[in-house]
Parts: C-alpha cells; sequence; structure tokens
C-alpha cells in the first residue's frame, strides 16, 4: 500500500467519489540509453496526481516526455526512480491493470478488421467467447454513436468515426482510469470539439478518470479540470493549474477558457530549453515528433 495517500484518507473517501485519488505519481524519474554511450534523461520527479473522475490534462511540448510517462503509468516500461500510486495500490503490487485503457495517438486500427472486431480485439485472452465479445463490442460502438458501423472497415471511415471506434476500444473493458496520448491531435477543428464533447460524456456515464496527453493549450483549456504543465530536457513539472470549470468542455470563446489559455500559453512559454549540457543533459538524435 501507498505510504504517501494516507490511510486514512482513503478511508474517509470511497474509491470512485470525486476528489479521491485514482494515480498518484511521486517523483518519477527516466533515462535511456543513447546509441554511443550515455543516457538522455526524458523524466525528471514528476509528482502529480489525478482525482477520481477528474480530466486531468498533461500539456507539453512535443519530446518532453508525455508519451514516454503514459507508458510508465500503463506499466509498458519501468520508471528508474518513483512510485505510482493507482487507487492507493503501489504499482509495484497492482495486478488489475485492466482498470487501465489506453488511447493512443494514432488510432491503431487494424485495417483488415471491420470496426465491430476492432473493438472486440480489446477482449481477447479475457476467458470471454467470441459471441460475447462481438455483443459488448457491439453495445460500446453504440455508446460512441456508431451504430450501424459495426461492419465497415477504418478506410471506410471518416477521421471522427475512426476516432470513435478508437475509443470504443479504449472503453469496451470499462476501465476507471483511461489514459489518452494526444488522440484527437489529427482531428479537424470542429470535429476534435465533437470529440471533447463525446470524451465529457462517456466520462460521466463511466465515471472514470482521465489523463490527456496534449501540446495543445486551448484543448487543455477547454477539457480539463486542471492541468499539470511538462517543461522539457528533462521533462519535468513546472507549473499546475486549477481551471474548476463548472461544466467542460468549454467554449473556446469563453472569457474564461481566453484568460486560462493565456496563463498555460505563459507557464509553456517559460518552457525554453536549457544550454545543451545543463543538468548533465546533451541533446543526442532530436525529438520525435
Ligand atoms: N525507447 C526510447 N529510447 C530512447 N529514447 C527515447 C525512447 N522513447 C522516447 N525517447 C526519447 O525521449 C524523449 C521524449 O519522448 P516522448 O516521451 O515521446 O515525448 P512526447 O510524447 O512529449 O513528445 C524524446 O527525446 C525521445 O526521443
Ligand atoms: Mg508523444
Amino acid at each position: 500500500m501507498s505510504v504517501n495517500v494516507s490511510a486514512s484518507a482513503m478511508r474517509s473517501v470511497p474509491v470512485g467519489a470525486e476528489g479521491a485519488q485514482a494515480l498518484a505519481l511521486h517523483g518519477v524519474s527516466k533515462s535511456f540509453p543513447v546509441r554511443g554511450g550515455g543516457m538522455l534523461e526524458v523524466l525528471r520527479g514528476i509528482s502529480l496526481d489525478v482525482r477520481q473522475g477528474e480530466i486531468h490534462a498533461l500539456l507539453g511540448r512535443s519530446g518532453c516526455g508525455k508519451s514516454t510517462l503514459l507508458h510508465i503509468i500503463a506499466n509498458l516500461i519501468p520508471a528508474d526512480a518513483g512510485r505510482i500510486d493507482i487507487e492507493g495500490v503501489d504499482s509495484v503490487e497492482f495486478r488489475d491493470w485492466e482498470t487501465i485503457g489506453y488511447m493512443f495517438q494514432d488510432d491503431r486500427l487494424l485495417p483488415w478488421r471491420t470496426a465491430i472486431r476492432n473493438v472486440a480485439l480489446a477482449l481477447e485472452n479475457r476467458g470471454i467467447g467470441h459471441a460475447a465479445r462481438l455483443e459488448q463490442a457491439r453495445e460500446m460502438l453504440a455508446m460512441v454513436g456508431l451504430s450501424g458501423f459495426e461492419n465497415a472497415y477504418p478506410n471506410e471511415l471518416s477521421g471522427g468515426m475512426r476516432s470513435r471506434v478508437a475509443l470504443a476500444r479504449s472503453l469496451v473493458r470499462h476501465p476507471r482510469i483511461l489514459l489518452m496520448d494526444e488522440p484527437f491531435s489529427r482531428l479537424d477543428a470542429q470535429t476534435r470539439s465533437e470529440m471533447h464533447r463525446e470524451l465529457v460524456r462517456l466520462r460521466d456515464l463511466f465515471g472514470m478518470m482521465v489523463l490527456f496527453v496534449t501540446h495543445d493549450v486551448e484543448e487543455a483549456a477547454v477539457l480539463a479540470g486542471r492541468v499539470t504543465v511538462l517543461a522539457p530536457r528533462p521533462g519535468r513539472v513546472v507549473a499546475a493549474f486549477e481551471m474548476a470549470p463548472t461544466k467542460v468542455p468549454r467554449e473556446g470563446t469563453d472569457p474564461a477558457v481566453v484568460e486560462d489559455v493565456r496563463r498555460l500559453k505563459a507557464a509553456l512559454g517559460d518552457t525554453g530549453n536549457p544550454p545543451a549540457g545543463q543538468d548533465g543533459f546533451a541533446p543526442v538524435n532530436g525529438d520525435r515528433p
């Protein structure tokens, strides 16, 4: 059990209640070995917490380690240091990984599988029969507004519809925590706003918490209740904002959003790169997009 999340607090706040910590990171650090020797320090001492039911944005420029951090949280790669508590349980002891859903930046739909079979894929190896898998996938497609498109192939769907299929696939196991890695960055502005509304609706329906990675200041401002801002080289937390909106997603034209965008831009604008070699870091190989 986690030491940091106080046991009494955990008892007094039922799991799943608004405000309970779903996910807490304490001093998470990561370096990768680089070709030719040496290490690239990608994340340094990342601490943040995400509350149950919250949409929490992780905002940072390309290359500041956002995807790496999601990979670590999802147990796909190990951290070098630090601790992660998931629903109050140290991730080292955590076993219920199905609790966590993951939506990648590229939708990763298999082109040779229909929409329903792409969604059903997430249910394989779980001891559920074929027919039941398809039934659950059909239900989830209906929930994201894609009834009637079960048998469409990905190349027959618009960008927004593909996004909905990917969302359905990441939700079909009913995760309590959803990690999203710039999931809507390839959509046009109008479709992206539609997907924001869709995400909020599904969050309300399932009561899950969402950790949403983006490099887009406005997206963070309209969608998130709280925003953690990362700076690059090494990736570290430089600011955290409590937006406390009464209702999300907000309109981009809302004066409060305009003000929040300004504040977030200022925080992000301060994240200039230190000179090469500072903090033991020397840029190698450039950043991946
Ligand atoms: N497996 C890896 N091996 C070496 N370097 C990596 C690896 N994964 C990511 N990186 C490097 O870590 C840095 C952060 O990458 P990433 O987490 O993808 O950033 P972001 O998602 O914020 O754009 C980049 O410089 C990238 O090249
Ligand atoms: Mg990334």
